[in-house]
């Protein structure tokens, strides 16, 4: 691969991320809930990674939950809390990660009553609508992101929390996206639970973390021998969690670095992106995601973009990773009022630590040769093509 535009799908291993694993995948074996010497050296290990994963959330390392990835840590956190509420309704932000819409979409079986917090044509959620919903009472639940994957969207999570609180409801925070990439700290945030992944960090795939204050009530999902506090069962993977601490030590050292010079390169993509005719910038107006820029070239569709692109060796994303191959426009977008046949358009360019003002370079003008008058259409969608 040798243009990697799509962090926020994955983001490469750290090397000193991996330097740090290695010694637990290899001597470093023993359960960490043994009580032989190496158990006790594993669990010292992952209790160290706690303070390092605390400290990138602004939290306390008791608060951390390991688990074995975003998704999982955004399920437990729906759910888990759900199990513990009163049944009644829950709001779902309308742009979330299918980890926390389908999470809460699964609660309508036990009674729950799903609503969804709307969204702007800006890409924040409408604070109006959601102040609308709460009123309309029996909410106790509420689940919103702090940064949008697919638009890098930043969202106002103190003003949910505040709401959501006024109305005596729970509230969780997907911060998959906003770790390592802005600031953030739990506290401010509001949110009673928090969801983390290693993954997009630099971190190994398969580990994350559900940050929560221990007066919180919720209901494992995974049961079993008690690890986690009680809260997470199963042996822990002392390897992952080891390299989530190593990356959320090294994301909290390099914040303000990797912030500066994703922006710059961001700025350089989208003043490219500018002097092509008629190129939407979804979000364009909000804070966002140093590294995120979504837009769409009118005329092409997103999927058959992506793959010309793919055919001269650059990697992005039509959408969200997950929704990508399914043929439908991003539920994100259309959340947000776009038209339909705009959304089919969407390609997601996610910048990393590792590439270069050149490489923006090479992607647009490797766009606007495929995109240039007479180019054939990479268009796959009749729809498209006929709009
Ligand atoms: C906003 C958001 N939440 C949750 C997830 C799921 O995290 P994981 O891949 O670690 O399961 C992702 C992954 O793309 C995400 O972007």
């Amino acid at each position: 691969m040798s243009l990697y535009f799509d962090h926020n799908a994955t983001t490469p291993l750290d090397e000193r991320v991996l330097e740090t694993m290695l010694p637990w995948l290899r001597e470093g074996y023993a359960n960490a809930a043994s009580l032989h010497r190496g158990g006790r050296e594993a669990r010292a290990a992952i209790d160290h990674a706690r303070e390092q994963v605390a400290a990138l959330a602004g939290a306390h390392p008791g608060q951390v939950v390991f688990t074995a990835g975003g998704t999982e840590a955004d399920n437990l956190a729906v759910k888990g809390l759900a199990a513990r509420l009163p049944r009644g309704r829950v709001l779902v932000g309308s742009m979330e990660h299918p980890a926390v819409l389908e999470a809460a979409q699964a609660l309508a079986p036990h009674g729950w009553q799903v609503d969804e917090i709307p969204a702007g044509a800006d890409g924040r959620y409408d604070l109006t609508g959601l102040r609308e919903q709460l009123a309309a009472g029996d909410v106790r639940l509420v689940a919103a992101m702090a940064a949008n994957n697919e638009t890098g969207a930043l969202q106002d999570t103190a003003a949910i929390a505040e709401a959501a609180r006024e109305a005596g409801a729970l509230f969780h925070c997907d911060a998959v996206q906003l770790a390592g990439k802005g600031m953030l700290r739990y506290p401010e945030t509001g949110a009673h639970t928090l969801a983390l992944s290693a993954h997009k960090i630099y971190g190994p795939k398969g580990v994350g973390a559900l940050i929560l204050d221990k007066g919180v009530d919720i209901e494992p999902q995974l049961h079993g021998g008690g690890h986690e506090g009680g809260l997470r069962a199963g042996t822990e993977n002392t390897a992952g969690i080891v390299g989530f601490g190593a990356a959320a030590e090294l994301a909290a050292a390099e914040l303000e670095e990797r912030y500066a010079g994703l922006l710059t390169l961001r700025d350089r993509l989208e003043g490219g992106l500018s002097g092509m005719p008629g190129v939407t910038v979804f979000a364009e107006h909000v804070a966002r995601l140093p590294n995120t820029v979504q837009f769409a070239v009118p005329g092409y569709e997103g999927e058959g973009l992506l793959m010309s692109l793919d055919r001269h060796g650059i990697a992005v994303s039509s959408g969200s990773a997950c929704a990508s191959g399914r043929g439908e426009p991003s539920h994100v977008l259309l959340a947000m009022g776009i038209d339909p046949t705009v959304a089919y358009g969407a390609v997601r360019v996610s910048l990393g630590r590792d590439n270069s003002a050149e490489d923006v370079d090479s992607f647009l003008a490797t766009l606007r040769e495929l995109t240039s008058a007479g180019a054939a259409m990479p268009s796959l969608n009749p729809a498209v093509l006929a709009g």
